[in-house]
């Protein structure tokens, strides 16, 4: 499982330069093994992100049943059970580090008449399942054991699914997932209301697989999402394209390191991940979509991205959803502009791997960076320029680790941190991408 703790240090480089892809996209991954799994037939996945957490779904799905074989460096093959065929596993379903396998997978197993004892590591362990079985319990499953709502629990799933009509109290994608998910195997439609849209691969992956799902504009920024239960999934190929949350941190590492000229190839651009680039051109970024095209579904582009003079923003909290994971290298970005730089309405990053909104507080002040949390919103004081010379505690999560590093290689002094080896749960082959580029990682 997981490497021993590695602590790594980033210091100030030479002009980053190079052409690189990052790996497979995270949401997309998971998604593909799990759908893959719920079709009938074989399902072939390229370019699937070989990191910790996505293997750990890979790993779930085959001990309920599915067949998963690797055939080459991000090929993967799914031969699926079919809706509602899961079965019993033998063993408990351990997700480690990752919140979006584990709340996909209590849906998908929600609504099978199976029992599957759920875990995770201790930063998953910490973080809330409430908000997952509170709807799974309605579409008739039950929770067996689980403390205050957390990992471990175990979850008995319903014999008879009921189709739901859900609303979700958080914007969370995983949520709405979970609940899609489980409704596959109800007769009639389940519907979800969101408030604020979230990331829709799950919607998208579905219709591609055949099944029929319609999505609405509700409200001024919401979606109504039905899905008519108990389809058969067919399988089909899936090309996963590059991650833009982990392209987030080289293209924040060219424009705040000096004389940088870096191109990321081939990052999806599906409008519900893409707030950060929306942000970062608002704060005077020079990001050129050098390429753009469709591949497997999805928009994506060569991104070129060069060292550019930054100012401080507000970014509202309408655009969270966009750009949920990218607060934190988006905090060092905001550190690197002149003047302050307000992100409202961030809830939700105290339940992510860590808490993500106190320990990216905590990472800029340690090198230098004026930064107060305000309720819910993170306000940064931009001087164009960080000091260093902190030792970041990264509380088991790979976003403040690889934030800090990509802060080390702008600041005066070298960034530490206590534990690199998280990195691998979502970009596997982060430190020799950099390192590629002219990172000076040590
Ligand atoms: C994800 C949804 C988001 C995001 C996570 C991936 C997904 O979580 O933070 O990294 O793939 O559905 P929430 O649904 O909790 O916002």
């Amino acid at each position: 499982m997981h490497a021993e703790p590695t602590p790594l240090a980033a210091s100030r480089s030479g002009p980053l330069k190079g052409r690189v892809r990052v790996p497979g996209d995270k949401s997309i991954s998971h998604r593909a093994l799990i759908l893959g799994a719920l079709a009938v037939g074989e399902t072939r996945i390229g370019g699937l992100l070989e990191g910790e957490d996505v293997l750990n779904t890979a790993k779930a799905v085959q001990a309920l049943g599915a067949e998963v074989e690797r055939s080459g460096a991000g090929e993967w093959r799914v031969r699926g059970v079919g809706v509602g065929g899961f079965a019993t596993p033998a063993q408990k379903l351990d997700f480690g580090n990752s919140g979006t396998g584990c709340r996909l997978m209590l849906g998908a197993v929600a609504g099978c008449p199976i029992t599957a004892t759920f875990d995770g590591d201790a930063s998953l362990r910490r973080r809330p399942m409430r908000r997952v079985l509170d709807p799974l319990e309605r579409i008739g499953a039950r929770t067996l054991a689980a403390t205050d709502g957390r990992l471990p629990l175990t979850v008995a799933g319903a014999r008879d699914p009921i189709p739901i009509v859900f609303e979700p109290p958080v914007p969370s994608a995983q949520l709405k997932s979970a609940v899609l998910l489980a409704g596959l195997c109800a007769p009639g439609a389940t519907v979800v209301i969101e408030a604020e849209a979230t990331r829709d691969h799950t919607e998208t992956m579905l219709r591609h697989f055949g099944a029929d799902v319609r999505a609405e504009p509700h409200g001024t920024s919401g979606r109504r999402i039905t899905l008519a239960g108990q389809p058969e999934l067919e399988p089909r190929p899936i090309a996963v394209p590059a991650d833009p949350s982990s392209a987030a941190f080289p293209l924040v590492a060219a424009l705040i390191a000096p004389g940088a000229d870096v191109i990321l190839e081939g990052v999806m651009m599906n409008p519900l991940r893409a707030g950060l680039v929306a942000t970062l051109r608002e704060m005077g970024a020079a990001i050129d979509p050098i390429a753009t095209r469709d591949e497997g579904g999805e928009q994506v582009a060569d991104l070129r991205a060069r060292t550019s003079p930054l100012q401080g923003v507000e970014v509202p909290a309408s655009r969270a959803p966009a750009m949920i994971d990218e607060y934190p290298v988006l905090a060092v970005a905001a550190a690197f502009a002149e003047g302050t730089t307000v992100m409202r309405g961030l809830k939700e990053l105290r339940v992510k791997e860590s808490d993500r909104l106190a320990a990216t507080a905590a990472l800029l002040r340690a090198n230098g960076v004026q930064a107060e949390i305000e309720g819910d919103d993170l306000i940064v004081h931009g001087m164009g320029r960080a000091v260093g010379g902190g030792f970041v505690a990264t509380h088991m999560d790979h976003r403040i680790a690889m934030a800090a590093l990509v802060m080390g290689l702008a600041s005066e002094k070298p960034v530490r941190v206590d534990d690199a080896s998280f990195i691998g749960t979502s970009f596997p082959g982060f430190v020799e991408l950099m390192r590629g580029l002219g990172a000076n990682l040590s």
